[in-house]
């Protein structure tokens, strides 16, 4: 063979290996693994970024089972096309580690309104590379105040400070042919509801949303490249009250007395050209609008007969509008992009009946407590008008029942206009009902043409679950109608009465339930940073953020520690660090309250609202009435913001910190047990939330905690195996007593079905969480109208246990994130299957387990890149069978991503 021959071959060889080698490794990597669930700032192609490195994470799917990312590789470019270019923005390299998730963006800096397209693929542990993830963007907000073109304007009509037509701004303006794209800018103070060219921008409510306007005031930003023509155009704009100037609780116009508006249109032509369409003078606007009245409590008052056809179209004829008002006094430098999730529409839900009530009213009946508005297609007389009023409850007698709404109104009143088919639901108020009351021309509504509309933040659902027992199950239905109710741009108390703000104490106390039953990562975010924000220079948290009161009312045990606490938790759940490093500073700086309000280390001052709403029996002449001094109950809540600094220092590498905490911790305990532990351990409040919050937060030291459980254990016996405890006992009672052995006990709690108990509420026909454990009394009455919500989570904090405990489903403190995590179901309370799964920042996470004839069968399901701890639950051992016929050795057992199905025998208790 000649030379030439054999280096012929070779090559041919050589490009035949290479060819087969990069097909088995794209088939292998094609059909193996796979990126997906990509995400910017925890959204999916977001249109307004603001941070300088945005944060890019991924999802794993893959075949294969113990599927680890080994390596990762991204590419950012401004264009699609420049991502296989080399004139990249970023090119990350190939980073040889196991981050999937929060990546910071590293590379070139980004600019205002800019789009970059990214990609991603990986490496896994197996030798196989994912195929590039498909092209996914981010779009930057504006970044700098001189960004902003636009001039706030208002109306120049005087505004009275009581409730005023919602006012409509307008502006026609032309553009040249061939736009590329065009984006809209724009926020209020007030709310607003914009239209182009006649149709309704996004399908987002109660925009901007509600922070502390005045430190930060969101804006946010639609793509309006296809709704703008070449030619003529129109924006139009109505604003309402909403939180700015509308009623909250104490009064109104706390923010201000004048509704504002600053949109900013950004157009770009085809040839690079661009054009700024901003409110200026040169806007109309009119109060002769149809919103006559809008308030989030209150209701509104729509005059369809005023409806002013196509004012948000070019063509419109604006004479005898009004000039506006611009005023330069109002800041540009206090807006930011929105972060959390927006308020969209959800179920559409039907009537169930038509009630006439005792009292001869007209009542409907949409079988569901929900927030959200009703939205109805009637026909009839130009002046005619309905007035639908809502409640949440019919009283013992089945009359309709509005008291409990306190100020309140929660009433439409619709004029209609003669014009044929009508149809409407408010703009700028949302109500929390099940039960509408229709008055006026009542016969117009049928259950045909009224349907209710849900309402709330538009967090993904990232929870299932379900067991054998259906009380359990209506418990769970509860929660998380709770959640959806109270999760309307902030975590509400209520959604119902005049007062409907962002309680810090209910907020901590629920954290953990929300973040399993939906994505609440974006939503608070949002609100941390408005708790950062509000918080006073003294340290105090505030007791409901946004903050809106006069003088500084905060600091109290168990509210303000939702600064320390939902940091730490959100941690948990989405291993996001940087959660951590924002709130630090706002954190340390409680804690640093707490010390100064001490003495010798006991936090001894201040107004407290201690264990709000535990268990007052009437008449109570035998003590039964769950008291717990509101001081032991502070310093068992110093001592866990203080242990939370110890962890979030260490997380954040600040050993001096660590230090200082710790020693602080040693003295804070120290100081507990010298007031309230007496020397044989018991605690100067016999309450369940006095042992509950010393045993939860390591209050004791070891040796003497199994006492106190114990104790803990008596006093529940002694109330006949039901719990007293208040908002803030209850989080922790079923965690303390699974955790000291007492899972029986935990389980006679939660199936307890009289008052005091989840399931009181539940058996009396309860759709949502109610405020208080006897909202509803034995007897059919109510309780004190004055604090009587239907629809309040935070009792429904019991569902992080149901999650934890029934199902198993838990994150490990060293992993967050669920990078590793645990199934460890404990089975009780006669449940015999229980279903879960929670879509955590890596995929989803299932646990599904059934016993029989004391043999228990358990699917688990891990996702790739992640690890689990599966906890046989009193497993016989020797037992234990994965599917394959493979024998597992221990009760505890390691996995890999994959699905698994295991079965052992249980053993008699
Ligand atoms: C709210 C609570 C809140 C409490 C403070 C009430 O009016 O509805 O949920 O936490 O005040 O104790």
């Amino acid at each position: 063979m000649n030379k030439k021959f054999i280096l012929n071959m070779n090559t041919k060889i050589l490009s035949c290996m290479l060819i087969f080698c990069c097909w088995c490794g794209y088939t292998q990597g094609k059909e193996t693994i796979k990126v997906y669930g990509i995400t910017c700032e925890y959204k999916k192609d977001p249109i307004g970024v603001d941070s300088p490195h945005p944060r890019l994470s991924w999802k794993i799917s893959a075949d294969a089972k113990d599927v680890l990312q080994t390596a990762y590789e991204i590419r950012v470019a401004n264009d699609v096309k420049g991502l296989q270019g080399k004139n990249i923005y970023w090119n990350s390299g190939k980073i040889g580690n196991g981050a999937s998730v929060h990546i910071p963006y590293n590379g070139k800096e980004l600019k205002s309104g800019e789009r970059y397209f990214w990609q991603v693929r990986i490496w896994d542990n197996k030798g196989n590379v994912s195929p590039w993830s498909e092209v996914n963007f981010w779009e930057m907000g504006l970044l700098n105040v001189s960004d902003w073109k636009a001039k706030w304007i208002q109306s120049s009509q005087v505004t009275p400070t009581e409730t005023a037509p919602s006012p409509l701004f307008r502006k026609a303006f032309s553009l040249k042919t061939k736009i590329k794209k065009a984006r809209l800018y724009i926020s209020s103070y007030g709310l607003y509801d914009a239209y182009i060219n006649g149709k309704r921008l996004g399908n987002a409510y109660f925009t901007p949303g509600w922070t502390s306007f005045h430190k930060q005031l969101q804006y946010q930003v639609y793509d309006v490249s296809t709704q703008l023509i070449s030619g003529s155009n129109a924006i139009g704009v109505m604003l309402g009250d909403g939180w700015y100037r509308g009623n909250l609780m104490g009064g109104r116009n706390f923010y201000g007395k004048e509704p504002a508006l600053l949109a900013q249109l950004l157009v770009e032509y085809e040839n690079g050209e661009k054009e700024v369409i901003a409110t200026d003078e040169s806007w109309s606007m009119s109060t002769n609008g149809p919103i006559r009245s809008a308030d989030i409590y209150n209701g509104e008052t729509y005059d369809a007969r005023k409806e002013i056809a196509n004012w948000s179209n070019a063509d419109f004829n604006s004479k005898g509008w009004n000039k506006v008002l611009v005023n330069s006094e109002l800041p540009l430098n206090n807006l930011i992009i929105s972060s959390a999730p927006p308020v969209t529409a959800h179920e559409r839900i039907k009537p169930i009946k038509v009630i006439t009530t005792p009292k001869g009213e007209k009542v409907i009946d949409f079988g569901q407590n929900l927030v959200g508005w009703v939205n109805f297609t009637v026909n009839g007389k130009a002046g005619d008008s309905l007035t639908i009023t809502h409640a949440e409850v019919l009283d013992k007698e089945g009359n309709f029942y509005t008291e409990n709404l306190r100020a309140a109104k929660q009433q439409l009143m619709y004029i209609l206009s003669g014009q044929g088919e009508e149809t409407y639901h408010p703009h700028f108020s949302f109500q929390g009902f099940r039960y509408i009351k229709i008055e006026g021309a009542k016969e117009k509504i049928t259950t045909d043409n009224i349907e209710a509309i849900v309402l709330h933040s538009d967090m993904a659902p990232t929870g299932t679950f379900k067991t054998s027992n259906a009380l359990i199950n209506q418990l769970q239905h509860n929660i998380q109608w709770g959640q959806k109710g109270n999760f309307l741009d902030v975590p509400t108390d209520c959604p119902q009465r005049d007062e409907r703000l962002g309680w810090t104490g209910d907020a901590q106390a629920f954290f953990n339930t929300a973040a399993y039953n939906m994505d609440v990562a974006g939503f608070f975010i949002k609100w941390l940073k408005d708790l950062k924000a509000d918080q006073f220079s003294n340290g105090a948290i505030p007791h409901v953020i946004p903050y809106y009161w006069k003088g500084e009312q905060g600091g109290s045990a168990g509210w303000a520690d939702a600064s320390t606490i939902i940091p730490w938790d959100f941690y948990q759940v989405y291993g996001d660090r940087k959660i951590l490093a924002d709130q630090y500073e706002s954190m340390a700086k409680w804690v640093q309250f707490m010390t100064n309000n001490s003495t010798n280390n006991l936090w001894d001052k201040g107004w407290h609202f201690g264990d709000w709403l535990f268990y007052i029996p009437d008449d109570d002449r035998d003590g039964k009435a769950a008291i717990t001094d509101k001081y032991l109950i502070a310093q068992t809540f110093y001592a866990h913001s203080v242990q939370l600094m110890i962890n979030t220092s260490k997380v954040l590498g600040k050993q001096e910190d660590v230090l200082k905490y710790e020693s602080l911790l040693e003295k804070v305990k120290a100081a507990f047990l010298n007031e309230f532990v007496t020397p044989s351990g018991r605690l100067v409040s016999s309450s369940q939330t006095a042992y509950v919050l010393a045993l939860n937060f390591d209050m004791l030291p070891e040796s003497r905690r199994a006492q106190a459980a114990k104790r803990l254990v008596e006093n529940i016996e002694s109330y006949d195996y039901h719990l007293t405890t208040g908002f803030l006992g209850t989080p922790y009672l079923c965690h303390v007593l699974s955790r000291f052995g007492y899972e029986d006990i935990a389980y006679k709690l939660l199936m307890q079905e009289t008052y005091p108990s989840w399931l009181y509420p539940v058996k009396k026909g309860a759709t949502t969480i109610w405020e208080r454990w006897d909202g509803i009394k034995p007897d059919g009455t109510f309780q004190n109208k004055e604090m009587n919500s239907f629809n309040h989570y935070a009792y429904g904090a019991i569902g992080d246990w149901m999650y934890k405990n029934i199902a198993g489903i838990q994150p490990i403190e060293e992993f967050p994130g669920y990078k590793q995590f645990m199934v460890a179901p404990k089975p009780g309370g006669g449940i015999t299957n229980a279903e879960a799964s929670f879509e955590s920042v890596y995929g989803k996470v299932s646990a599904t387990w059934q016993i029989q004839n004391s043999v228990m069968q358990l699917a688990v399901e891990v996702p790739p890149n992640t690890k689990a701890k599966v906890v046989f639950p009193n497993a016989v051992p020797g037992t234990i069978k994965q599917e394959n016929g493979k024998d597992i050795a221990k009760e505890e057992h390691w996995l890999g991503s994959g699905k698994y199905k295991f079965t052992f025998n249980v053993k008699d208790k």
